[in-house]
């Protein structure tokens, strides 16, 4: 099992430990993703450009396709745009100022998270699980959930308490009925979390998780032996890829 950044990992059934690469969309963004630029088609440029591009390829009869450097930010701009979630939250969360790291081992973090109404976070709380450990902002699953709508639901955890909350709110209010995001210290709350959702639990996925380069904080990392023990555990027989 790797440990740290440029790396994503899924669990399944059928694996015994995390083995599996994720290539979603956004797991091979990471993946591939030589910094600070890459070249993308023109469906990233901004939408005025895409539509100029559009009409006069139709008219030429012939399908073009522009290359064009776009750097990060601007791509994470595109996923906003995407998922439909610019300026989805200022009005009710203000501003959301997030700590690039926490310390899982603090104290403050120790509490077990208490477990969700499933009834109440899901439409269907009987539908196949997906849990994503440490989501971050949660577009991954959203993207996924938007994809998916009556098939599976998606669960985030996440330590940064503010990332949850904004989470749900994009959820709410884009109406997604099979994505729930709770703040938890994944160590901590994963076991009592899952083993109580009633449908089964067929994947999870950890993608880029915290590194903690410096050995002495390597006890800070969140894929550590008792975590990979409880997922096997839980996890139904015959999991899936995403
Ligand atoms: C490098 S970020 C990756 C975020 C997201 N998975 C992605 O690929 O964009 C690692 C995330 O894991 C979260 N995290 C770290 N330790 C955690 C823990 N013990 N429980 C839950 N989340 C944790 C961090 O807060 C952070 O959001």
């Amino acid at each position: 099992m790797r440990h740290g950044h440029g790396c994503g990992l899924t669990v399944t059934a059928t694996a015994t430990a995390c083995r599996k690469i994720l290539l979603s969309r956004f797991a091979f963004r990471k993946l591939r993703q030589p910094p600070p630029t890459r070249r993308l088609v023109s469906s990233v440029q901004p939408r005025h450009h895409c539509y100029r591009a559009a009409t006069a390829a139709s008219s030429a009869g012939a399908v073009e396709q522009e290359v064009q450097l776009i750097r990060s930010p601007e791509l994470v701009a595109q996923e906003y745009v995407d998922l439909s979630l610019a300026d989805k939250f200022s009005e009710e969360l203000g501003h959301v100022r997030i700590r690039q790291h926490v310390n899982p081992l603090r104290s403050t973090f120790m509490v077990p998270a208490e477990v969700p109404d499933w009834n109440e976070v899901y439409k269907d709380p009987t539908l196949p699980l997906m849990v994503d450990i440490g989501c971050g902002s949660g577009r991954f699953l959203m993207w996924l959930a938007k994809r998916n709508p009556s098939s599976k639901n998606y669960l985030g955890l996440e330590i940064r308490r503010k990332l949850a909350e904004r989470a749900n709110y994009w959820a709410n209010d884009l109406a997604l009925n099979n994505v729930h995001f709770v703040f938890a210290n994944a160590t901590v709350s994963f076991k009592q979390l899952i083993s109580a959702y009633p449908g089964p639990f067929m994947l999870v996925s950890i993608l880029c998780p915290d590194p903690h380069f410096k050995k002495k904080y390597h006890k800070r990392r969140v894929v550590q032996k008792p975590l990979v023990e409880s997922i096997v555990d839980i996890l139904a027989p015959g999991g899936q890829e995403v």
